[in-house]
């Protein structure tokens, strides 16, 4: 079980899924049986498109929305980018970032992802910082050297003292879409690693930063994840589409 000075957190990632009007049908019900999580933070991140209405749909409930990348600058020539203040103006509580998805499809880089993670805290947005290794990295020994790198790289520009108000979340791209989650220890143990990282940045703020793991979360997996003693939570992709199994989820991370 998590540290009582954590409290446990839920995203979901719905990547490139849901139509505005699939997002409103989505959280009209999930709110509506949502209820009382006995302190489980939750948070929902659509497409772009769909971020105003999400904002709409939860304003009266205790889900809270987040982007799924951001630009650091707040304005200029960067077609098809989104700003921070862009995003504060809807509502928005956060963004995820550093998603593999987004480091190997759209070439987002650790020197991006160091200016993108002060520039949200700046702002009071929070950032979800992902980090993972490849299988190929897993089976040559790789992990903790790649989970160094990007976390050492991806944080340098953040003030050791507010390591502690962002979220990192710890996803194995073995384990993302394939339906092969980590173990609870496998996930523990590279999640324990990270936290032992921050801990030589600033070690109450290692305390207290929330750590999720990601990859094939589901409801019949979730509560085992969740019980290992630095896994605060999860970032959920597939299993985050359908409103009961995100809610089957978000209840195993019951304190
Ligand atoms: P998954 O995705 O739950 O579908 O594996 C997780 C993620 O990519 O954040």
């Amino acid at each position: 079980m998590p540290s009582a000075e954590r409290r446990p957190l839920v995203a979901a990632n719905w990547k490139m899924h849901k139509t505005v009007r699939e997002a409103e049908e989505f959280l009209d019900r999930f709110v509506g049986e949502i209820g009382d999580l006995g302190g489980v933070e939750v948070v929902v991140c659509p497409p772009f498109t769909a971020l105003a209405a999400a904002v709409e749909r939860t304003r009266r409930s205790p889900v809270r929305v987040a982007a799924q990348n951001v630009h650091e600058q707040d304005s200029g020539a960067f077609t098809g980018e989104v700003s921070i203040p862009m995003l504060r103006e809807l509502g928005v509580a956060g963004a995820i970032v550093g998603h593999s998805e987004r480091r190997a499809l759209f070439g987002e880089t650790d020197e991006a992802l160091a200016r993108k993670v002060p520039a949200l805290l700046d702002a009071g947005l929070e950032p979800i910082l992902c980090v993972g290794e490849t299988e190929a990295e897993r089976d040559g020994g790789e992990t903790e050297a790649v989970l160094r790198r990007q976390v050492e790289a991806d944080l340098a520009g953040v003030d050791p003292p507010h390591l502690a108000e962002l979220v990192v979340a710890y996803e194995p791209i073995w384990a993302i879409g394939t339906g092969r989650t980590a173990s609870p220890q496998q996930a523990q143990e590279a999640i324990a690693f990270i936290r032992a990282l921050l801990a030589d940045r600033d070690s109450s703020a290692a305390a207290a930063v929330r750590i999720l793991y990601g990859g094939s979360v589901k409801p019949d997996n979730a509560a085992e994840l969740f019980a290992e003693r630095d896994i605060d939570g999860g970032l959920v992709g597939g299993a985050s589409l359908d409103p009961d199994d995100f809610l089957a989820i978000c209840e195993a991370a019951r304190p």
